[in-house]
């Protein structure tokens, strides 16, 4: 713990207090070649971050914002769906990743989606009894 202390108290306000920045606009014309290079580091660490943390930014975003439903009736408020069990004859996939265009039954995008986003989603099959 003493070491991340320091390091957070002592070694990077220092290393900071020590790189060549100019007070004024002006200074930036005067700075040294040996002064520029002592910037490199610091501005590759920042941009860095920036360039990470833009990345991150964008792939939430084309995640959806963090809605699981991207386009199932997204006109209503809430999507409810009955299915009569006694309308089951044999076994009926039902899809849990909301990506199926013929919800609430699963037509495979599920696969598309896993492929894309790393994900494991996949139908909840229900079968009848005696079809087991
Ligand atoms: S399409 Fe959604 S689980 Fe298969």
């Amino acid at each position: 713990m003493y070491i991340l202390s320091s390091l957070v108290k002592e070694t990077i306000p220092n290393y900071l207090a020590g790189l060549p920045i100019p007070d004024s606009f002006g200074g930036w014309f005067r700075l040294g070649v040996k002064d520029w290079l002592a910037l490199i580091p610091p501005v590759v660490v920042v941009g860095g971050i920036s360039y990470y943390s833009y990345d991150t930014i964008k792939k939430a975003r084309a995640a959806g914002n963090g809605q699981v439903n991207q386009c199932v009736r997204k006109d209503i408020n809430k999507v409810v769906d009955f299915i009569d069990i006694e309308d089951i004859t044999e076994k009926v996939s039902l899809c849990r990743c909301w990506r199926s265009k013929n919800w609430p039954y699963c037509d495979g995008a599920h696969g598309a989606h896993n492929k894309a986003t790393g994900d494991n989603t996949g139908p909840v099959v229900v079968k009848h009894k005696e079809n087991k």
